[in-house]
């Protein structure tokens, strides 16, 4: 049986730390972290991710301005609060919740949100300052499966490293901090949705890392005996005896990916809380630059 990766032990560790660095800023430098978060529509698993975070901002005793819009908001006016945003003080970061609600252009959202305030790590600058290994934001997902493993002591230098979905979010970035020098270091295979024979590729993984968005993406027979895995997934699937009526279950079939592999993330409390703790260092980090300026 693999042992559990706990992200969410891992992460309320971290968090305190946070808070701790978050009163020494406020201290020296007068500045309290601020974070804009922008939901726009009402899908209720992005509004769960959202008061997650709102949360722990406020429990590592930083300030989220919380924006709620309706589903039928324009691209002008979604433009028009970045905007504020960008000009605001007072918020160091910008975090719009994705997906957004059909009708708006994202990509263009994104590139709206200026760079120095992007702690998701989503536009094009911080993603091409990734890819070549210079100083960004990096994505809090990616960011936070980095964490772990090197919390977890997984060695990652010269190891096959298999990633299972493309997203931008996940994926594709993912598969750059294995790959990167200064990174994991690991040789790298990228798998999505047009590879065929998947499990050929999953076998060869000394660490495979399931980002596809679907569950049982990968099961037992698909993993090398003693492999590392790191479930990212977080599927709602219907479930009677729950007060929701769903229960969250990740892309990976966890009794017979636990049978096989030797460390494996739990989902809930795998990489979740991992995701929002990078993000609590991102706004400390976009809040610590934002302190030097005013002082220079
Ligand atoms: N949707 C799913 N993951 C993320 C994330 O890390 N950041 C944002 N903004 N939206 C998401």
């Amino acid at each position: 049986m693999a042992e559990l990766i706990d992200g969410k032990a891992l992460a309320a560790a971290m968090r305190a730390e946070m808070a701790e660095k978050v009163a020494a800023l406020r201290a020296e430098t007068g500045v309290t972290p601020g974070l804009g978060v922008v939901l726009v529509g009402d899908d209720p698993a992005s509004k769960s991710y959202v008061t997650a975070k709102e949360r722990a901002l406020a429990e590592a005793g930083m300030v989220s301005r919380d924006i709620r819009l309706p589903a039928e908001t324009t691209q002008a006016e979604l433009l028009q609060v970045i905007a504020e945003l960008n000009a605001d003080p007072a918020v160091h970061g910008i975090l719009v919740q994705l997906p957004l609600p059909k009708g708006l252009d994202e990509a263009e959202v994104i590139r709206a949100i200026a760079p120095e305030k992007d702690v998701d790590g989503f536009t094009p600058v911080n993603v091409g300052k990734m890819v070549i290994g210079e100083e960004c934001y990096l994505p809090c997902t990616p960011h936070g499966v980095m964490k772990m493993l090197e919390r977890a002591g997984v060695a990652t230098k010269g190891k096959h490293a298999v990633v299972v979905g493309r997203s931008n979010i996940v994926g594709k970035p993912v598969a750059h901090l294995l790959a990167a020098k200064n990174g994991g270091n690991a040789t790298v295979t990228l798998c999505h949705t047009a590879t065929q024979d998947l499990a050929a590729f999953t076998r060869q993984a000394d660490i495979l890392v399931v980002a596809s968005g679907r569950p049982n993406t990968v099961t037992g027979e698909m993993v090398k005996p003693g492999a590392v895995v790191i479930d990212v997934g977080v599927n709602r699937v219907p479930c009677a005896g729950t007060k929701t009526g769903y229960r969250l279950c990740g892309d990976c079939d966890f009794e017979s990916v636990a049978a096989v592999a030797s460390k494996l993330t739990p989902v809930p409390g795998g990489v979740g809380p991992m995701t929002i703790t990078m993000l609590l260092e991102n706004t400390h980090q976009a809040a610590v630059r934002a302190a030097k300026r005013q002082r220079s």
